[in-house]
């Protein structure tokens, strides 16, 4: 297997310069001015998939955006890998923010800066690379499909429609997916779990027309007032949830297992440093990994309505808004949590307002074996190039798409990331360290060895 590690040395500028290509092109899945970026974006994964030695890579349109489905088969006899990523990306907001421009990637202080570095072009393309380091040595031992979707930061709607409509062309031995994140390159982990989601829009509408606040102000409800109100209602003082129900289906952790997550290295004071915050916050009786890894939240993601331009305008609004998302665990289940929470909201809303409640997207919690042959040949490749077991750690982020390949495909997902939680993924600055990104070119073509046999 020196081989692939030879190429991958040999090859590190190239590697490092189509890189930069792929992370120009502006894919925001959620603009809904993305066509052409979209397509271009597209297009350029699936050159890559045929230049890396794919058989056939092609696109498939969609009603959203489409989706790159590559594959290249050596032997019927052989156990199949299905890789999965997304070339979506995360709208940039607060632009100001960037030290860099988003779309034009810097390389300094051994990491590349841009969006979608590390979530997910970076780790997709690592995948892309690892394939064509083995074509090229002649040191592929499986066969292999990809899948590569541009709406996962929205919700993978269109993906999962395909799954139905697909299950033979996508049949294989197993997912695997790098798009989540390890401790640090001394402290290798796998992602054993992630949580599901239920993102949801709020409107509240109070009189018919927006007021001025001094003639109305006091006299009649303002629907931001009490859209706050509603919403600080959401928590009771021991940050539990307080929406009926809410918990109902949430699976109890033994001590056992709630003593295995918490055995994790997490230094609470760095973790408050690095934030910039004075102190923790959540569900009592539970501890930060424990309140990201096993329980559910429930967030704010943003509020608006009246005025927000510079200086003041004195009004009171007919309107108020919020999207607000909730981290869901096994058992819960996105639509009952949704159908949970908006009847909720018109049930404490006060009567001089109306409540409009929707429902964005959904997907449901996973959590992927440990005692499966593709769980240990991850550990084994990881072990090979990081020089360490990596220990399990529970994620508190969402890819809806792991849920549904066990679901509809009866396919088991193992989440290989190379990501760091310090990568700024969603936020001003994403970056990908390129030690991460080399190693994770290595690691795969070991992945494939083990899972081969
Ligand atoms: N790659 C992330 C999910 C992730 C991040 C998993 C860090 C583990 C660690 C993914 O792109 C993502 O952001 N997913 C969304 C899903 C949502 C839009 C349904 C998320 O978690 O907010
Ligand atoms: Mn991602
Ligand atoms: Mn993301």
């Amino acid at each position: 297997m020196h081989q692939t590690d030879d190429y991958i040395e040999k090859n590190r500028d190239r590697f490092l310069e189509e890189l930069k290509l792929l992370l120009k092109i502006p894919s925001v899945s959620a603009d809904k001015k993305s066509k052409k970026a979209m397509s271009h974006c597209a297009n350029y994964v699936k050159d890559l998939l045929m230049q890396a030695g794919c058989d056939k890579a092609e696109i498939c349109s969609t009603q959203g955006w489409p989706l790159v489905f590559g594959q290249k088969t050596i032997d019927k006899d052989v156990p199949t890998i299905l890789v999965y990523g997304h070339y979506d990306v995360q709208p940039p907001d607060p632009l100001s923010l960037w030290e860099s421009d988003l779309f034009e990637p810097v390389v300094g202080d051994g990491k590349i800066f841009a969006r979608g570095a590390s979530d997910d072009k970076g780790q997709m393309f690592i995948h892309i690379k690892a394939l064509e380091a083995m074509t090229k040595t002649n040191n592929l031992p499986c066969n292999v499909k990809f899948i590569f979707e541009g709406e996962e930061e929205t919700g993978s709607v269109s993906l999962i429609k395909f799954l139905e409509s697909n299950s033979k062309e996508l049949s294989a031995d197993v997912v695997l997916v790098s798009d989540t994140a390890m401790i640090s390159l001394d402290c290798p982990s796998i992602e054993t779990a992630l949580r599901g989601m239920a993102y949801m829009q709020v409107e509240i509408t109070g009189p018919n027309r927006d007021l001025h606040s001094g003639v109305y102000g006091g006299a009649v409800s303002n629907p931001i007032n009490i859209l706050c109100q509603m919403i600080g209602s959401l928590h009771d003082a021991d940050n539990r949830i307080t929406i009926p129900g809410f918990y109902d289906k949430v699976v109890p952790f033994s001590e056992k297992e709630r003593l295995e997550i918490n055995q994790v290295p997490f230094n609470q004071d760095a973790y408050k440093k690095e934030l910039g915050i004075s102190e923790i916050d959540g569900e009592k009786g539970y501890t930060t990994l424990e309140r990201v890894g096993i329980r559910p939240s429930l967030d704010v993601n943003g509020i608006w309505g009246g005025y927000i331009g510079d200086g003041a305008k004195t009004v009171l609004p007919s309107k108020a808004y919020a999207k607000i998302s909730m981290r869901l665990v096994p058992d819960q289940q996105s639509a009952e949590i949704a159908a949970l929470f908006g009847a909720y909201m018109k049930e404490i809303a006060p009567d001089p307002v109306r409540v409009k409640v929707d429902y964005i997207h959904g997907g449901e919690a996973a959590v992927t074996r440990t005692d499966s042959k593709a769980y240990q040949a991850a550990v084994k490749a990881m072990k090979m190039t990081f020089g360490k077991n990596p220990l399990a750690v529970y994620s508190g982020g969402s890819i809806p798409i792991v849920s549904a390949f066990k679901e509809k495909l009866g396919i088991d997902t193992v989440l290989l990331g190379f990501g760091l939680d310090s990568d700024n993924i969603h936020s001003p600055n994403e970056k990908l360290d390129l030690a991460n990104f080399y190693k994770g070119i290595q690691t795969i073509p070991y992945f494939y060895r083990y899972f081969a046999g």
